[in-house]
This record gives C-alpha cells, structure tokens and sequence, in this order.
C-alpha cells in the first residue's frame, strides 16, 4: 500500500472527467488501497481518484476516520441518522435522485486550508458497484451526501470552488498558486477534507 500524491488546484488533471471501471481485478483494489491511504495520511473523510492524477471513477469515503463513533454515542447516532455505515469504496457511482437542501461548509485535500459553504441536496441515492463488481445501493443525509456529491463532482471534472462568484474563485485560486509547493499543516478540521 502507498500514500500517493495528492494534485492541487488549480490543476489539469482536476477537470478530467473520469473513466468506467471496467476490470475490477487485484489492480483495482490496490488503488482503492491507496487510496485509503492516502486520504487517512492527509486527514480527509473523502478521496476521489480525480485527486492523484488517476482518470478512473473511483471513490473512498470514511466519515469516521478516528473511529468516535465507538467512543461517542452522540456521532454513532448522527452518523446512523445519515445512513452512513463504516468506511468504502464507491466504483462507477450513479446519482440516481437528490432532494432536499443543505448548506456545509466544505473543504477539499485538493485546495488545502479553504472552507465555504456550498449548497447541495440533502439526501442522495448512489448506485455503485465494490472493489469485486458487486452492485450497491446507498441511501445517504446530510453530510454522507455532501461527501458523496462532493465526490462525483471530482470524477467529472469539477471542484467546490466551481460553485463560488468567479472573484472569490480568482482569490482562492492565487493563494493555491502561491502555496502549490509549500507543506503547511492548515488545522482545518477532518469533517471538512472531501
Ligand atoms: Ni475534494
């Protein structure tokens, strides 16, 4: 397994828009591996394979990295409330319906250090398939959806940021440029990170 580099926007391989999975073989699993790894590594919830320059519709979402919900009732029953049930891999995913509204203050391990709040539905059904091709259904609230919509957007090309007035956007845009090749610990809180 291995933590690979995570691309920072503004970058090309950002406005890709993803592949099919076609093979879901042993080269399959150990991207989704390192992709675990990588996100665990930088502290995210979510990870799209958009995100280390890899054009394939491939997603893994842990909303409960350092596993409070064994600790905290309170987070095991917002996340049960969410329909969220431990961590995975999201291959191939189709927004089947979205309705609702929520408003999240969003960040993303591909603009480290920025947050706004972006709206979107607050309930989403996904059909996917796992690692090994078997087809699944999620039925997601509040931020498992957030995550999940957060998610797609990258595999087709688009960011949180896209969301924003094109001057906020220029702004945020020059402060990526200027940090591109700086490691900065941003304290920006992991529920944050899609
Ligand atoms: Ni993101």
């Amino acid at each position: 397994m291995t933590v690979r580099k995570i691309v920072v926007w503004p970058d090309a391989a950002l406005a890709e828009v993803a592949k099919p999975v076609t093979q879901f073989d042993d080269a399959l699993r150990t991207l989704v591996a390192d992709m675990f790894d990588t996100m665990y590594k930088a502290r995210g919830i979510g990870l799209a394979a958009t995100q280390i320059a890899v054009g394939q519709r491939v997603i893994v979402i842990d909303l409960d990295p350092r596993n409070d919900a064994e600790k905290d009732p309170e987070v095991k029953d917002e996340l049960n409330a969410w329909g969220y049930k431990g961590p995975l891999a999201v291959i191939n995913p189709e927004l089947v319906s979205g309705d609702g509204d929520i408003t999240w203050n969003e960040g993303c391990l591909s603009v480290p250090g920025i947050t706004e709040d972006i709206k979107r539905r607050e309930h989403v059904i996904v059909k996917a398939f796992d690692p090994t091709g078997k087809p699944y259904e999620l039925d997601a609230h509040g931020l498992f959806a957030v995550c999940l919509q957060h998610e797609i957007d990258h595999l087709n090309g688009k960011m949180f940021v896209d969301y924003l007035s094109k001057l906020k956007r220029d702004v945020i845009k020059r402060k990526m440029v200027r940090l591109k090749s700086e490691e900065t610990d941003d304290g920006v809180e992991a529920a944050q990170n899609l």
